[in-house]
């Protein structure tokens, strides 16, 4: 799909379909916050929530204290209703209208999240672009977090094709520059009343030079 038909997909989704039309919705994002806590970053850490759409991410970490989050999306009209759902809490959030593949980070980040969006990079084209724009923006010695259908979730979501991953494919998949931290897995129930498995696994930036160990 072309980047303008991919924009064009999602805003059409988010001007058309309400949270409870859609599968992703959920009221409280467990795992990636479960996921989030354990890496004890400081309040005044960069968290950008990639692909966030109108995700209760931020409202929850906006709750627990965290002072630097971004939103990005390709969407405009999801990030209007995040915004509208935030009210004035949205002041406190830095958002942004943009492809992850082509996003280049003005300031690198300590936390690049990202729940169900990854796995539509499908062609290793999409996907090497969007690891290189991750390596990028993620300061080195900061975290990623990704989440992805696993290997018994569904192989298209919003009428697109996906990637499915497991444990180890995922860990090889960005194994140049990431070390895996944790994964889990977590049973999504859609507001249809459907369970959707998921993947979420946090991995740390590093530095790999020719013939040289890993720092740190
Ligand atoms: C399945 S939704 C998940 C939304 C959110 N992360 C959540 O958990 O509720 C996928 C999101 O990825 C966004 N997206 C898809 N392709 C993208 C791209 N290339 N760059 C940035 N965002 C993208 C969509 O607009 C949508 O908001």
């Amino acid at each position: 799909m072309k980047d303008e038909t991919t924009k064009k997909h999602w805003d059409n989704i988010y001007a058309n379909k309400q949270p409870d039309e859609v599968s992703w919705t959920q009221e409280y994002p467990k795992a990636s916050l479960d996921l989030i806590r354990g890496l004890e970053l400081p309040k005044h850490a960069r968290i950008i929530d990639v692909g966030g759409g109108d995700s209760r991410l931020a409202d929850h970490l906006l709750d627990e204290g965290y002072k630097d989050i971004t939103v990005l999306d390709i969407s405009g009209m999801a990030l209007k209703r995040a915004q509208k759902r935030l009210g004035e809490q949205a002041g406190y959030v830095h958002w942004i209208v943009a492809d992850v593949t082509e996003f280049v980070a003005e300031k690198a980040f300590d936390l690049w999240h990202d729940r169900a969006t990854f796995h539509f990079m499908t062609t290793p084209a999409k996907i090497s672009a969007y690891l290189k724009r991750a390596k990028h923006a993620i300061k080195i010695n900061g975290y990623m977090t990704l989440g992805t259908f696993s290997e018994k979730g569904p192989d298209i979501c919003s009428g697109l094709e996906v990637k499915q991953y497991t444990e180890e494919s995922l860990r090889e998949q960005v194994e140049n520059g990431f070390r895996k931290i944790t994964c889990v897995t977590e049973d999504h129930r859609t507001p249809f009343n459907t369970l959707q498995n998921f993947l979420f696994c946090s991995f740390k930036r590093h530095t790999i030079r020719k013939g040289q160990a890993i720092t740190p």
